[in-house]
């Protein structure tokens, strides 16, 4: 490698150039170096500014390859050669409700794959998979890879925390950019996304890139782009790689919290696939089965109708409750949770106050709420409440009275559950026409 001047490479990048792999390596290890043993070539200084010349500029495709490579190869792979059967990875970019992980991963294990899936905490107004487990007593999800790995070959599918030694750079970056106003670029999201995904091994990758105002992309153009340059960086790895954009104008599930999330999964994979949340599950896992084996990005009717069959029979439970189980967490919870997960004192029924037509219930606004209930933290270092949330009985689109809930919150002390209401009714838009149910899986990029 090249010895260069940060200075010199900050210049380059406020000018408008581009950087080869050789510089951006320089620079990544460099503050790597300075996070770690705080004497490495890049201060944070430099990297922060770095990192908004690229943000205002932009990155290039090939500068977002050549960054997701030097961040892969600032830690640990995972080797998942030992696994049998299709290795499949799933990422969702994050959203209210989006309880997807939960079933996607034992839904995936009842057809003979192998997921390992590294997950993340809930930040800000979203929810992360990783509370949402913890939430269910005992659940462990601090596993090393040799668990990681016996826990997959046993049950088909395990759901933890990412290692520290896993891609190093990117987290050392993330916290960077999460407090410099510098987390919302394309090339940036891209590659600490995908790093993170070619570290952990598998052989097919399944992206769900969301859109709407709950969402990093905002719009489902936007939200293509970003697909797109995920699922090229991808593919130039050599991994069947394929995205989905769904919407996240609307909290996805119908429970939102983490305890309740939990108990939502395990009431879906019991009964059989049915709403919004169902719809995108069923979609993940039947698009990254159809290019695991090879068929092509759209899945065939006869694929859809394997996943529907060991989702309904029950076998896709069965290999949550073995996942809870290997995990050290309760198994009951997939045949009582209501018992086995925690429950928050004050319940309230909201509701709506007048008839007519849903028309806006922003995702946003509501996992803000649902975060405020204690559910989600403001700072990484804060804990969560798992029994704390909101069922949401309404969608967009559906016709409602005034004296039907709208909403049921769960809260630890009345004031929260007056506040959080108060909250709900000023989002909650109705219309007096009838209003259409907007589509949840909006495009597939290949
Ligand atoms: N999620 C990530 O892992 N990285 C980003 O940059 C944004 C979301």
């Amino acid at each position: 490698m090249n010895a260069y001047r940060a200075a010199d490479l900050i210049g380059a990048k406020r000018d408008g150039g581009s950087l080869d792999e050789d510089a951006l390596a320089w620079l990544v290890q460099g503050y790597l170096e300075t996070v770690e043993r705080g004497d490495g070539p890049v201060s944070e200084g430099q990297m922060a500014a770095f990192l908004m010349a690229g943000m205002l500029n932009g990155f290039t495709e090939d500068e977002a390859l050549a960054l997701t490579r030097v961040l892969v190869e600032s830690g640990d792979l995972l080797d998942l050669s030992g696994l049998s059967g299709p290795t499949i990875d799933k990422h969702s970019t994050g959203g209210v409700g989006d309880g997807t992980t939960l079933i996607v991963a034992p839904l995936l294990a009842a057809c003979d794959a192998q997921v390992v899936k590294l997950s993340g905490r809930g930040l800000g107004h979203t929810g992360g998979t990783l509370d949402k487990l913890e939430a269910i007593p005992g659940m462990r999800v601090g596993l090393e890879p040799d668990e990681l790995l016996r826990i997959a070959r046993e049950v088909g599918c395990v759901v933890a925390a990412q290692t520290q030694r896993l891609v190093p750079a990117d987290a050392a970056l993330y916290a960077l950019r999460d407090v410099t106003g510098t987390v919302a670029s394309t090339a940036l999201i891209a590659s600490s996304v995908m790093s993170k995904k070619l570290a952990a091994g598998a052989g097919t990758i399944v992206l769900d890139v969301k859109a709407g105002d709950g969402a990093f992309m905002p719009t489902a153009a936007e939200a293509e782009i970003l697909a797109g340059v995920c699922v090229r960086i991808g593919v130039a790895a050599g991994r069947n790689c394929v995205a989905l954009v769904t919407a996240m104008d609307q909290p996805l599930g119908r429970r939102l919290g983490n305890g309740l999330e939990v108990a939502e999964a395990v009431q879906l994979l019991s009964t059989g696939p049915t709403g919004r949340l169902a719809e995108v599950a069923l979609e993940l896992a039947a698009t990254a089965l159809s290019v695991a084996r090879g068929e092509g990005a759209v899945p065939s009717e006869a694929l859809r109708a394997e996943l529907t069959a060991q989702w309904s029979s029950g076998a896709a439970l069965e290999r949550l409750r073995a996942m809870v189980s290997a995990q050290g967490g309760d198994p009951a919870v997939c045949d009582r949770p209501e018992e086995v997960l925690p429950h928050a004192p004050v319940r309230r029924a909201v509701a709506v106050g007048r008839t007519g037509h849903v028309a806006a219930l922003p995702a946003r606004a509501v996992g803000e709420v649902v975060a405020a209930l204690g559910a989600g933290r403001a700072r990484k270092q804060d804990p969560v409440d798992p029994a704390v949330g909101v069922d949401v009985h309404v969608a967009i689109g559906d016709a409602v009275n005034a004296t039907s809930p709208f909403v049921t919150i769960h809260a630890r002390r009345d004031e929260d559950a007056d506040r959080a209401a108060r909250r709900l009714a000023d989002v909650l838009t109705l219309s007096d026409e009838p209003v259409p149910a907007p589509p949840t899986v909006l495009h597939r990029v290949t």
